[in-house]
């Protein structure tokens, strides 16, 4: 009971924290275009995989992008946006294209940029099985590339600031679990107690994090896993079709020390504004109430896919009558209308709809010093591309 109140008010307080720090990225939105750099898996790839020639893990084919603008395929691992598209919309400017899609030379690199490679993880050795994909330390080191590209352009100096000002979202971790950890036929699963390979995650993320920000970046918001044993890859290992348990207790186990490890970040790296993203609960009251949110089905994937080759949605494989009615488009991804149901109630938390009076005790111990926020201007309906028209059968 006292435990439970505890942590209601801590989660209140990194809602302020969160609150405070996005609020002054909404005021930068509206005197300059918001530059975003992503980094992750296949939650958010727009399409890097396509680039390298010999990885499994691609998604070019029908039904991908069968609710995209277009109706093609475009290297995202779901029917329509990602979340990560649904954040660019609503911050007014077009989700940052593939690096491997992006000339070295060009203004482009200035623009926004995303890393994010299907199967990737945190570990150089996750998503070994798919042959070629993005590792986050790939991931780095192509930022790195990004900024000499970028010093070359507009200076030393200018390149600095430009990285600075700039919100680098990160959501990596989940194939370190699916892909690596819980395979049987693969050896960290029998190497590492479950302790040990998060400590194993979280000592390599915080070398990685801290790379980034001696890169320049200094806003990043980094995502928390969601509840793995509920996706249907997992599921199908029960015989009744639940949850995994197990699996969800070791993710909130490295989802808490994350956020242990942000807090130590924004302590020991001066002027770093580090944000914990809490997924977790959102993706699981979606998966336990999905009806409250407009959909039917949570416990298994629009397209029927083969879990015992791979799960992924294939050419030949039978879709749902209504697209709209499924939490999950393939084994492992959200459906575009979950996504954004996803990304709009992340935004909310961002973007308060009032500007509520904190009845915090004290000012937030927030990382940032928050520089006096004006009234806060609103969840300001971004300017944004408007929705792919999401035609459903
Ligand atoms: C992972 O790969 C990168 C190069 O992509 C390398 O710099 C790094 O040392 C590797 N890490 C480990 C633990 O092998
Ligand atoms: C999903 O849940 C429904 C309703 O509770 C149930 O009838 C169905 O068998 C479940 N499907 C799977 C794959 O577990």
């Amino acid at each position: 009971m006292h435990q439970k109140k505890l942590q209601t008010l801590k989660m209140s307080m990194q809602r302020v924290v969160f609150a405070v720090f996005f609020l002054s990225l909404a005021l930068m939105a509206s005197s300059a275009q918001v530059v975003t750099y992503i980094f992750g898996d296949s939650l958010t790839d727009v399409g890097n995989n396509n680039f390298l020639e010999y990885s499994l893990a691609k998604c070019d084919y029908p039904w991908y992008g069968i609710d995209y603008n277009g109706g093609q395929a475009t290297g995202r691992f779901t029917n329509g946006r990602t979340i990560g598209d649904i954040i660019s919309e609503k911050l007014g400017i077009s989700s940052p294209p593939p690096y491997l899609s992006v000339p070295q030379n060009t203004d482009a690199l200035l623009k926004g940029v995303n890393y994010a490679s299907g199967g990737a993880g945190i570990l150089n050795d996750t998503g070994l099985y798919f042959i070629q994909r993005l590792s986050f330390d790939d991931q780095i080191n192509y930022f790195k590339k990004t900024k000499e590209a970028i010093s070359t352009k507009i200076g030393d100096e200018a390149a600095n600031r430009h990285c600075n000002k700039a919100i680098y979202f990160i959501g990596i971790g989940s194939n370190d679990y699916i892909n690596n950890f819980l395979q049987p036929f693969l050896p960290d699963g029998e190497q590492y107690t479950p302790d040990e390979f998060t400590e194993l995650l979280l000592s390599t993320l915080d070398q990685q994090l801290t790379t980034l920000y001696q890169l320049g970046a200094r806003k990043m918001v980094f995502n928390g896993l969601g509840p793995l044993g509920c996706i249907p890859s997992q599921r199908v290992k029960s015989k009744t079709g639940q949850c995994l348990d197990q699996v969800n207790i070791w993710i909130r186990q490295f989802n808490s020390k994350l956020q242990k490890l942000i807090k130590t970040l924004n302590n020991r790296l001066p002027s770093a504004k580090l944000i914990y993203a809490d997924t977790y609960p959102s993706v699981l009251e979606l998966i336990d109430n999905p009806t409250a949110y407009g959909f039917k089905v949570s416990n298994t994937s629009c397209c029927n896919v083969d879990t015992s080759i791979g799960g992924l949605c294939l050419p030949n494989s039978k879709l749902c009558s209504n697209r709209h009615d499924y939490v999950f488009w393939d084994a492992f991804h959200p459906s575009d209308a979950a996504n954004v149901v996803l990304g709009d109630k992340f935004f909310s938390s961002l973007f308060p709809p009032a500007p509520s009076p904190a009845p915090g005790p004290s000012p937030a111990p927030g990382p940032s010093p928050a520089p006096g926020p004006s009234p806060a201007p609103g969840p300001s309906p971004a300017p944004g591309p408007s929705p792919a028209p999401g035609s459903s059968p």
